[in-house]
Parts: structure tokens; C-alpha cells; sequence
């Protein structure tokens, strides 16, 4: 671990970026987005691909190792395979993913994957044509299938399917969604609604516990690790590549182990996914700021990373949608 890694107030050492390129989407996700949405961010606005690689580098060299390219959905920002390549070359940089809703991946996965993205999630609810209209309010569930199937063309392997899991919305899917994942070796992976703006806390949720325990009988399971970043717990069956992961951030919240900050499109350092603390990083970058100079206001916000989300306690709290920050 290099010396001046960077280590928050909890002890909690912080490698891994999640970097939102675009707040546009072309779907609207019930739980992330309200229907008309169109308060997006100006692309003057928008951090640049030179700002972007100058804060990951600064970012490596205090240790960062990990990047996940979000959104919105990050495939609609333009000449995004030159971004890849340039944080691909940044030293330090060791992973590389990116989280899609998967409706332009057909167009993009070879160059993707050409231009160095390691892994990939892809965000996919339901398998059902109408169900995935009235989620997402697009007819696009095809557009998804065919851009996994290239995406495995191309190259990618142990791609992560993940399921929002919605209570009396999808939640009937489970063993539809097994059978697909076990198919197409991807990982499944069912995930929390979060009370992330009024989208999130209008969905409804539900407890992932029960089913952990219930997936690990009936499919004789265990306990397992799957390669990434992130806080899901996995159960994997030692017989086979088929695994299955929960992202439990309300009924087992992960927080002290989190590793992890978000930047949003504008250049906003988001330290925590449940809570307002930020710190815009933009207004330095264009003011001529020098890099020690970033480098102080960089430590100085991770010592002010929360210690936790207050998602069960104070659902109210976070009043920017999910799309705004990245997943
Ligand atoms: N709760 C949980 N997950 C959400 N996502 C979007 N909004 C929410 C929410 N309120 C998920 C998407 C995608 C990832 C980027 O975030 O489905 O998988
Ligand atoms: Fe778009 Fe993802 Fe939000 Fe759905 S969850 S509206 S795909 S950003």
C-alpha cells in the first residue's frame, strides 16, 4: 500500500472510483428516474476527458486501483472508448469496468473490450417484453439481449446481471432470471431498492435475507468470492461457474468495509451514496488549480467521508436521483 494512500476518519481505505460520465438516460427506471425528466446537466458543464484523466492520476498516485465507468448511461457520452483507453494508460490503474443498461452495447462491446473495459454489469430486471416497458418505459428488452450476446462475443466473460429487486414487481422472476444467468454464465446479482430520491423511495422493497438463505438450499450453495470491487456477498456452487450475488445495502449494510466515492459528471466528488456530503472538484479544475493544490482538497474530502448511510433511518435523505450519481 503505497504511503499516502488515501484512508478516511474509519480506517477505510479508499481505492476504487465510480465515475459518472453522462446523468442522460434513454431509459427511465422507475425506482431511478421520474417520466419526464429533463434537467440534465449543460455539457459545458460536463468534466472533460483531459479534467477526467488528470483526477484519476492524481487519484493513482494515493493508491487508486479500481475505476467503474456509470451514468446515467455512460454508453450515450461520446468517444467514450477514447476515455477508456486513456484511463486504461493512467499508471496504477489496475480494473477497469463499466455499468450499462445495455440498450447501445451491441454497437459497443468489440471496442470496448478492444480498448481495454475488463468487466462489465449490466443492469437487466426482468426478461419479460412488457414488464420491461412498464419498468423502463422503453421497448428495448431486445436491444439488452442482443448487446449481452455480443458483449460475450466479444470477449467479456462472468458478466453481472443486475436485478433491482421489486417487491411485487419482478420478484416472481427469480427462477427465470437463475435459469437465463446459469445459460449465458453470466452472474446474477439482485439488488435493494434504495429510498434514492423520490423514485427510489416510491419503489417498493423487500428483504433479500430470506431468499439468500433459501437460494443456498435449494441449489446447494456456499459461500463465495467473485471478483470485483464491490460489496455483494456470493454464493457460488462448487460444482459448476454459476454464482449468485445480493446487494443487501438495507437489510445488511456494508459501510464499514466501503472502499469506494463517486465523481458525477460535473466534476462533484459524492463521498457517500446515502448522504448529501460532496465536494466540487470542477470549479478548481478551471480555475487553475495546481495539483497540490487538488491533492490537499482531495484528503481533505475522503476525512470527510460519512460513516455510514442512514437508509432505514432517514429514508428521506437523499434528494438527488440515482441516475445523477451513478449506481
Ligand atoms: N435502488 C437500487 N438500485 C438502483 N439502481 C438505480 N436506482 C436504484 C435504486 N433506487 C441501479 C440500477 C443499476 C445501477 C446503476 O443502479 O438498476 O443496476
Ligand atoms: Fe437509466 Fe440505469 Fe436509471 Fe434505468 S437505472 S433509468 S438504465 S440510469
Amino acid at each position: 500500500m503505497s504511503t499516502n494512500a488515501l484512508v478516511d476518519r474509519f480506517g477505510r481505505r479508499i481505492d476504487y472510483l465510480r465515475l459518472s460520465v453522462t446523468d442522460r438516460c434513454d431509459l427511465r427506471c422507475s425506482y431511478c428516474m421520474p417520466q419526464g425528466f429533463k434537467d440534465y446537466e449543460e455539457p459545458e458543464d460536463w468534466l472533460r476527458f483531459d479534467e477526467i484523466v488528470r483526477l484519476i492520476a492524481l487519484f493513482a498516485r494515493h493508491g487508486l486501483q479500481r475505476v467503474r465507468l456509470t451514468g446515467g448511461e455512460p454508453l450515450l457520452r461520446g468517444r467514450l472508448v477514447d476515455l477508456v483507453r486513456q484511463i486504461k494508460a493512467i499508471p496504477g490503474i489496475s480494473d477497469l469496468s463499466l455499468s450499462t443498461n445495455g440498450t447501445h452495447l451491441a454497437r459497443h462491446a468489440a471496442s470496448l473490450r478492444a480498448a481495454g473495459v475488463d468487466r462489465l454489469n449490466v443492469s437487466l430486471d426482468t426478461l419479460n417484453r412488457e414488464r420491461f416497458c412498464s419498468i423502463t418505459h422503453r421497448d428495448a428488452l431486445d436491444d439488452v439481449l442482443r448487446g449481452l450476446r455480443d458483449a460475450r462475443a466479444a470477449g467479456f466473460t462472468r458478466i453481472k446481471i443486475n436485478m433491482v429487486w421489486l417487491a411485487g414487481g419482478n420478484n416472481d422472476e427469480l427462477d427465470a432470471m437463475i435459469d437465463f444467468c446459469r445459460q449465458q454464465h453470466f452472474v446474477l446479482r439482485l439488488i435493494e431498492t434504495m429510498p434514492i430520491g423520490a423514485t427510489g423511495r416510491a419503489s417498493r422493497y423487500g428483504s433479500l435475507q430470506p431468499h439468500i438463505a433459501e437460494l443456498r438450499q435449494r441449489f446447494h450453495l456456499v459461500d463465495g468470492v467473485v471478483a470485483g470491487g464491490g460489496p455483494a456477498r456470493y454464493l457460488v456452487d462448487p460444482e459448476s461457474d454459476f454464482s449468485i450475488g445480493f446487494i443487501t445495502p438495507l437489510s445488511q449494510h456494508f459501510c464499514a468495509s466501503c472502499n469506494r466515492v463517486r465523481m458525477t459528471v460535473d466534476g462533484t466528488l459524492q463521498l457517500c451514496l446515502g448522504q448529501e456530503d460532496q465536494v466540487a472538484f470542477r470549479p478548481l479544475l478551471r480555475g487553475g488549480a495546481d495539483d497540490a493544490e487538488l491533492d490537499a482538497v482531495l484528503r481533505a474530502a475522503i476525512e470527510r467521508k460519512p460513516e455510514r448511510h442512514e437508509f432505514n433511518e432517514a429514508p428521506g435523505k437523499v434528494v438527488r436521483f440515482m441516475s445523477m450519481t451513478g449506481g
